[in-house]
């Protein structure tokens, strides 16, 4: 019996799939080549469905002999291991980011004299196209609360960009960019007290109360689909912290980041410009601790951000507040620098992976911005924020326009660095 090896993901079986394995068995014993959640999760958004659940669907479809786990987007190393004598694909990778994997298939099979064989492409269905369809459809609070988990497992860094309502939600839920190793996207949305207060017009001193930033959030969470980590500030009064945490998980918000300040909060970026205070050890882990008694699930997580070296208490208090921290139940560290240059923030890096019961660390290279997110993910960040990156590019540019008409006395100066009018009406389906 002949061997065939049939990579892929089936994370929404179709009959472009049964296709594919109905053509393979023709050849042989068909060996399912299944990516695991980390290798989708290099190239496409994480699946749906977890790699033991995809296992078993596939396990049981009519002329597949065995499942196999595919660790990477190339094939080469699987085909290496078990010489097929044919791989079988659809033909829709002869074109696009898949051109290299293919090129690379050909090469490894050549070895040993193995053969490709490209199945015509099945019309008017694809994954990508059912993708869209279920992203219009949505997702449900638990779907979404539970996604920053997922992903924090399969992927070493996730990129977050700031929201502050629902148009800036749409904007990280659909850019994308096309990269050799597939789309790149942002992984979900933070909702930043600054550019959350900013866009209402109120100062980030939790002046915009957690109803009104819980108004923000459902707009967006209206609209999109990734997850979303919360800005709750100081989490406020212990007391009250319980209630935001319900409320946050009610939604389907994936994790409150607290900082550990107290009185009246100010903009951390300001460091010791203004006073700012920050609270003790002790008061900060029975916040973190009360808050994570409050959950109603085990997937919402509650990240302590560290202010230490905002406030220049040093990378020792940083450290010890960090094990402080974890102990008392956080589920991750935010660690927050104001500098130009990210060596303190690599220096807490070092410190930080010595520690057994590390959990996910969270970056917010706003002042530091010549970092790249692959020293980031080299020091062991999981989560890189771009805090407030989508408020400060929208109001120099609604600020050019409104003077631009008051010089010009007329708005057709600005038309040509503005959305034209058909677009601004197709932008959201369903204007028309
Ligand atoms: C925010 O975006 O509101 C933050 C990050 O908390 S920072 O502005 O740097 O304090
Ligand atoms: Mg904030």
């Amino acid at each position: 019996m002949k061997k065939v090896y049939v990579g892929m993901s089936a994370d929404l079986v179709h009959p472009g799939h049964l296709n594919i394995i109905k053509e393979a068995a023709r050849h042989g014993e068909v060996i399912v080549g299944l990516l695991t959640d980390a290798a989708i999760a290099s190239y496409k958004r994480i699946p749906f469905m977890e790699f033991e659940q995809r296992k078993l669907v596939i396990e049981n479809i009519k002329g597949i002999s065995e499942v196999v786990p595919q660790e990477t987007l190339d094939y080469v190393p699987n085909l290496r291991k078990y010489k097929p004598d044919f791989v079988v694909h659809g033909d829709d990778w002869k074109e696009g980011v898949q051109r290299e994997t293919r090129a690379k298939v050909i090469e490894a099979l050549a070895e040993w004299g193995g053969e490709l064989i490209e199945v015509p492409y099945t019309k008017g269905i694809s994954s990508t196209k059912l993708n869209e369809a279920l992203k219009e459809i949505g997702t449900t609070p638990e779907l979404r609360l539970k996604s920053l988990r997922r992903m924090l497992q399969v992927k070493s860094l996730l990129r977050f960009l700031d929201i502050h309502n629902a148009l800036s939600g749409l904007i990280v839920e659909h850019a994308s960019i096309d990269t050799s190793n597939g789309q790149r996207q942002f992984d979900g949305m933070w909702g930043s007290s600054l550019t959350d207060s900013t866009a209402k017009g109120k100062p980030d001193t939790e002046a915009v109360d957690v109803s009104a930033r819980m108004t923000t959030l459902n707009e967006v969470l209206e609209v999109t689909t990734k997850p979303i980590i919360y800005d709750a500030d100081t989490g406020g009064q212990t007391e009250h912290f319980k209630f935001t945490v319900r409320t946050l998980e009610r939604l389907g918000v994936s994790a409150a980041i607290i900082e550990d300040k107290t009185g009246l909060k100010k903009n951390s970026l300001f460091g010791n410009d203004v006073p700012q205070t920050q609270d003790s050890i002790e008061n900060f882990c029975e916040k973190i601790k009360v808050g994570k008694k409050a959950q109603a699930t085990d997937d919402f997580m509650i990240i302590a951000r560290i202010e230490s070296l905002i406030l220049g208490k040093g990378l020792d208090d940083a450290f010890e507040r960090a094990k402080a921290y974890l102990a008392a139940g956080a589920d991750g560290i935010m660690i927050h620098s104001r500098k130009k240059s990210p060596d303190e923030i690599f220096a807490f890096c070092e410190r930080y992976a010595t520690l057994p019961n590390r959990k996910p660390l969270v970056a917010v290279p706003s002042s530091y911005n010549q970092v790249t997110e692959k020293e980031l993910q080299d020091h062991g960040v999981n989560i890189v924020i771009y805090a407030n990156h989508l408020l400060r590019s929208a109001y120099p540019a609604m600020m050019d326009t409104a003077k631009s008409i008051l010089t010009n006395e007329r708005s057709a100066e600005c038309d040509a660095r503005m959305l034209s009018i058909k677009e601004i009406l197709e932008l959201i389906p369903g204007t028309k």
